[in-house]
């Protein structure tokens, strides 16, 4: 049976890995998104909030006297099966990928939660901490894109119309 010290250990490698799938799934969406500024910013963000979010997460990990060279990140499949299931709009890149986007900052959300209390069971102040700050830093990112659906679905609709390639 697993100690509480343990499960900690092994979920914070978990949000290591999610954090790098975040970086990795989302930075090559940035240059495909010249024609939707706002979004365009908002995966910039999230990015380098990924990379500073994955470094704190690291931190933790030393701090507890865990081994970072042998973090593996296996590639968790998460945001493949986010855009999977958001395949009503499969032709339609730019909308697919904002609603995986969004779901996968829930997914982040309740992640954060769940550490941050195993966090707390482990008596491990700094970690609690940790994820407060983070969970706070993913709820604003969710926040911040919720209201960008609308204008973005509208601008991807009036681009198809216009002949343009919506999904630029
Ligand atoms: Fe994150």
């Amino acid at each position: 049976m697993a100690t509480t010290e343990e499960h900690l250990m092994d979920w914070l490698r978990d949000a290591h890995a999610m954090e790098k799938q975040a970086i990795e799934s989302i930075e090559n969406q940035i240059d495909r998104l010249k024609s939707y500024p706002q979004l365009q910013s908002w995966v910039r963000d999230h990015v380098d909030a990924s990379r500073r979010q994955r470094e704190l997460i690291e931190t933790c990990i030393k701090r507890r006297g865990g081994n970072v060279s042998t973090l593996k990140d296996i590639a968790m499949g998460l945001f493949g099966n986010m855009q999977e299931a958001t395949s009503l709009f499969m032709q339609d890149e730019v909308l697919k990928n904002v609603i995986a986007d969004y779901a996968f900052k829930h997914y982040e959300i309740a992640s954060y939660t769940s550490l941050r209390s195993a966090a707390e069971g482990a008596a491990d102040a700094e970690t609690t901490r940790v994820c407060d700050d983070i969970l706070r830093e993913e709820e604003a990112l969710a926040g911040r894109l919720l209201p960008l659906l609308p204008e973005v679905t509208l601008q991807y609709v009036n681009r198809d119309l216009a002949g343009s390639s919506a999904k630029r």
